[in-house]
């Protein structure tokens, strides 16, 4: 493996032309960290699949002898053309999953990365700007909390001694687990040097969501993300017998939990906004037991901060009045937060125009370019037509037609901008 800034010899400068296809590299990625029972995707931060997607990602730069760089924050870059002569174009996803995600979400845009260089190169295109690929490192923050860890920690938005002391649900630290997979925690950090090689950045994604199928356009340009955050409701009550206990004797944490679940749904559907609970933990867990603690993720998102305030306002309210009549106990503690991101807007309309009039679309789902965008560096998204529009769901899909698509127009889009 590559240590940390470390960086691979390259053959040469300019890369082979002999590369895997998309079709190729996608089923080379297909059994990685894929449940048997589900046939959901289980593709955590720091974890034996994550170790098996950095090889695939190492042996594609190497098979395009391209310059393959680790930055501070573990995420790797495969280089065209020597990336301290940039500012480049650079371009890249993420390969990490929720659980049991689906198989486009992250993957497709690295694919799509590599795919699009070969197509390049097929055209004997010679970029005048270097031209990067992009693996963020543990962008669903499925393991540790924090989304977008990878692209936080590069900008320098995630300090690195919080990032270091972030726990898995097993009480792992995010730095005993850099370290199990022969990464140097002591190195976690923003990274100027490799922000300095980002002149601008494109990321491809899926669509999650269905605007392009129902405009009946292949592939879009993202307009913005909405704000989103994950937040911690922590309720304690007190464990007793299921059977012996009166109703009217109870602390029971679970009613307090049910309500504010129920609460948030209202508001996001009250306010146009979204709330999901998607995680709880129950204490003791026992069938027949009123439980001591209920541990819940509240995913919040909405088109303004505002509005966002206002239902997490609403929310905390109605679940601190509930706790009040169950006996029990509320805490609430903001895990992560992500502003509303407006993509660049000049950059925006050249890549709608590159893509002969690709429609514009908003997004409400969070994405490393946002963070790149937040930092600063001028930031564009595409999006490649979904026909379910689901995604966080092993029913994700895309048509390899469309996907062929979303290659030929990043081609495109590198062309422009790095010709
Ligand atoms: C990432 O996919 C997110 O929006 O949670
Ligand atoms: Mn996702
Ligand atoms: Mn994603």
């Amino acid at each position: 493996m590559t240590s940390m800034t470390g960086r691979h010899e390259s053959t040469s400068n300019r890369p082979m032309t002999n590369p895997a296809s998309f079709e190729a590299m996608w089923a080379d990625l297909a059994g990685v960290g894929r449940s048997t029972c589900t046939a959901g995707y289980r593709r955590f931060a720091l974890t034996p699949e994550d170790v098996q997607l950095r090889e695939w990602f190492e042996q594609e730069a190497a098979r395009r002898a391209l310059d393959l760089i680790v930055d501070r924050a573990g995420n790797q870059w495969a280089w065209w053309g020597d990336p301290d002569s940039g500012p480049g174009v650079a371009t890249g996803s993420h390969l990490d999953s929720v659980p049991d995600g689906g198989a486009f979400d992250g993957p497709l845009g690295v694919v799509s990365a590599f795919a699009a260089i070969d197509l390049l190169l097929t055209q004997e295109f010679t970029p005048a700007r270097p031209i990067g690929v992009a693996c963020f490192s543990d962008e669903e923050g499925a393991r540790f909390g924090v989304p977008c860890s990878g692209s936080r920690l590069l900008t320098g938005a995630l300090d690195p001694d919080s990032a270091r002391a972030l726990t898995d649900l097993d009480g792992t630290s995010y730095a005993d687990a850099m370290a199990w997979a022969g990464r140097t925690p002591h190195l976690l950090g923003a990274d100027p040097e490799a922000m300095a090689r980002i002149g601008t950045f494109v990321e491809l994604h899926v669509e999650q969501g269905r605007t392009l199928i129902e405009l009946g356009a292949p592939v879009g340009v993202a307009s913005e993300i909405w704000p989103h955050g994950r937040y911690r409701f922590d309720f304690t009550g007190r464990a007793d017998h299921a059977g012996s206990t009166l109703m009217s004797d109870r602390a029971d944490p679970m009613l307090t939990y049910a309500v504010t679940a129920l609460a948030a749904n209202k508001q996001a559907r009250t306010l146009d906004a979204r709330a999901t609970f998607g995680r709880i933990i129950v204490t003791p867990n026992g069938i027949n037991a009123v439980p001591s603690e209920i541990t819940a993720w509240l995913d919040a998102r909405a088109e303004s901060p505002a509005t966002l305030e206002a239902l997490l306002k609403v929310v905390t309210r109605q679940a601190a009045e509930r706790a009040g009549r169950d006996g029990t106990k509320l805490k609430v503690s903001v895990e992560s937060w992500s502003d509303v991101v407006r993509f660049d807007v000049p950059l925006r309309d050249q890549l709608a125009a590159v893509l002969r009039g690709a429609p514009v679309v908003p997004s409400a789902a969070g994405h490393d370019a946002g963070v790149l965008s937040a930092a600063g560096i001028p930031t564009a998204m595409l999006f490649v037509r979904n026909p379910t529009g689901i995604s966080h769901s092993p029913e994700e899909f895309a048509e390899l037609g469309d996907c062929a698509a979303g290659v030929r127009g990043l081609a495109d889009v590198l062309r422009e901008l790095a010709g």
